[in-house]
């Protein structure tokens, strides 16, 4: 029975075999990409090679990414949703387009050297047309030329056949074409616009031919560039004939570990299963998020990290396993189970244990603060309040789900209806935040950004010219309105500090440097000089690194995109210097 490291080793041999490069997993925490919280693709590290820039390796690439998706946090435990995957993809860089990838998606899959899939068991949509674009006939013909059945292949919209889906995203896209196995029962029926349930997703081909602007409308990309997705646990449920991942070997030694630890069978309750699950999901996700240094904490990244841990607690303590005997032994099932796709895994695994315990043991604590406060509610009003237990929730991450056990205990309901409000506004909150960050950086490569992006650089060695050479970037986002970049210093600037930094850059800006970049070895990066991530995505890239220059004053890691000269900038204006976090400093510039 294949298993899951092995798919991923024939997939990466057979496009190694069409001529493509194997590029290796970027963080799963996007580097200088402010408009996402997670790598939710493989082409997420690569848009900027979609985009135009050329990509040190060349024009195929293959690889397997790490991936988070978040939006279905509380669907975890069902049988199709993973909060961490991992997402096997081929692209072509302006190279090839619809023929040879649908040809060899197909050929992979169904060839007796490779998958050996019955083509029977198998089904495709393509793009049917919109007021833009028009019915994909040439991928429809690709596959008709194949063999598939004209019944085998449904026609689908925007939303199932468009990349990212439903159109609505800037940056780069296109219809894609994707595939389907048959998971349900008995002999297959139909396509996916027949008997949606039954066939699952498996590999998604994007022809990525168009960007979208801030404004709406799509423009054609100077190149036509693939990008594919094959979802790894996903494809071996398929293949293994199961009927969800807890089935398959990567999660197996885990829930084992659970029956060990509870001395309950998983498959002794529905509740228990469900426990098991996303405990099993939860600490998987998070080992990873660790591995790729996010920290618990109350915003952006480490606000989900912190959330999956109180949710493995939570079902943890359903099944009766304190995480003081929960957390090591999982991790260790994790890293058997990772630790070769991924080995920063095993190298970290005591400090992810230890991280995990940490964060693990405070919610324990909140949660006896928790049940405090709901006696204090008690107390006063003999009720609880729909509000009462948004409070709870929101100021303790007192779980809903507790606050009605107790509730119930003293014979009474919380008003779900009206907790249902408060939550409901409360998401709204933050899916707003989390549009924002999508509409903010990178997916828009405007004109505005890009000079601001140069300035950041600038500002960057502005402050190490001024403060010293400890400064060292610690994050940047940057819009089309301003930057905002984040550097170690421990104290606050003076305004003749901020003044000296200005002054440099705009001195910069007037020599009207020339920028230009070139792909170094890392040794030959650190012989000249270049500041920035060695450990960067861009850093990972066969062994070379593309490094940017700006005339004599600046050389920094970095994947673009720069304006060509500096004298592009106009000038810039520091609005703010504040406190971001222990030791780090942040800025705010406008250019003007
Ligand atoms: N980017 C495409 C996806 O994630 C391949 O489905």
């Amino acid at each position: 029975m294949l298993t899951a490291n092995e798919l991923r080793k024939k997939y990466l041999a057979f496009f190694l075999s069409k001529g493509h490069a194997e590029i290796q997993s970027a963080s799963l925490v996007p580097e200088n990409d402010p408009t996402v919280l997670f790598t939710t693709a493989g082409m997420h590290p690569l848009v900027p090679y979609l985009l135009g820039e050329p990509h040190p390796m060349g024009k195929r690439l293959v690889d397997y990414q790490r991936c988070i998706r978040t939006g279905d946090i509380d669907d975890v435990g069902d049988d199709t949703h993973l909060t961490f995957f991992t997402m096997l993809g081929n692209w072509s860089l302006g190279d090839y387009f619809k023929k040879d990838s649908i040809e060899w998606s197909f050929e992979f899959l169904t060839s007796s050297e490779w998958l050996n899939i019955p083509l029977d068991k198998l089904s495709i949509t393509v793009f049917e047309g919109d007021a833009n674009t028009p019915f994909d006939q040439e991928s429809y013909d690709h596959w008709i030329g194949l063999g598939v059945a004209p019944g085998r292949i449904a026609k689908l919209g925007l939303e199932d056949n468009w990349w990212p889906a439903g159109g609505k995203h800037t940056g780069p896209q296109g219809p894609d074409t994707e595939i389907f196995y048959w998971v349900g029962e008995g002999e297959p029926v139909g396509n996916k616009g027949t008997h949606s349930k039954e066939w699952m997703e498996i590999w998604n081909n994007v022809f990525m031919q168009f960007s979208k602007g801030a404004d709406g409308a799509l423009s054609a990309l100077e190149h036509q560039n693939v990008d594919t997705g094959m979802g790894l646990e996903r494809t071996i449920v398929a293949l293994q004939g199961r009927s969800n991942v807890y089935e398959t070997e990567l999660f197996t030694g885990i829930l084992k570990k659970l029956e060990e630890l509870s001395s309950f069978e998983y498959a002794a309750s529905a509740e228990i299963k469900k426990s098991m699950r996303v405990i099993a999901d939860h600490l998987r996700a998070a080992s990873i998020m660790f591995m790729d240094g996010v920290e618990p904490s109350n915003k952006d990244q480490g606000y989900v990290l912190r959330r999956l841990i109180r949710r493995a607690i939570r079902h943890s303590k359903k099944i009766g396993i304190e995480s003081q005997k929960l957390v090591a032994p999982i991790v260790n099932e994790v890293v058997s189970s990772l630790g070769e796709s991924y080995p920063m895994l095993v190298e970290k695994q005591d400090k992810i244990v230890a991280g995990l315990l940490a964060e693990a043991q405070k919610f324990e604590k909140t949660l006896a603060q928790g049940l405090r406060e709901f006696s204090k509610f008690w107390e006063k009003n003999k009720s609880v309040s729909g509000e009462d237990a948004f409070n709870l929730y929101q100021s303790y991450g007192f779980p809903l789900e507790v606050t009605h056990e107790l509730a119930h205990e003293q014979g009474l309901e919380v008003d779900r209806e009206a907790f249902a409000a408060e939550f409901k506004k409360h998401q709204d909150l933050s899916r707003q935040g989390a549009e924002k960050k999508f509409a903010g950086g990178l997916a828009d490569h405007s004109v505005e950004t890009t000079k601001l992006h140069t300035a950041t650089h600038l500002l960057h060695q502005a402050l190490r010219a001024v403060l010293g050479d400890h400064v060292e970037q610690k994050g940047s986002n940057i819009t089309a309105e301003r930057l905002r970049f984040d550097f170690s210093h421990d104290k606050k600037m003076t305004p003749d500090e901020i003044k000296q930094v200005e002054d440099i850059v705009n001195e910069q800006i007037k020599r009207d440097l020339k920028v230009h970049s070139e792909q170094l070895t890392v040794e030959e990066a650190k012989t000249r000089g270049a500041i920035g991530l060695f450990e960067d995505k861009y850093a990972q890239i066969g062994g070379k690194i593309n490094v940017y220059f700006m005339g004599d004053f600046s050389k920094e890691i970095c994947g673009g995109p720069h304006v060509e000269h500096t004298g592009q900038l106009g000038g810039i204006k520091i609005q703010k210097e504040e406190a971001s976090s222990a030791g780090v400093r942040r800025i705010k510039a406008i250019l003007g």
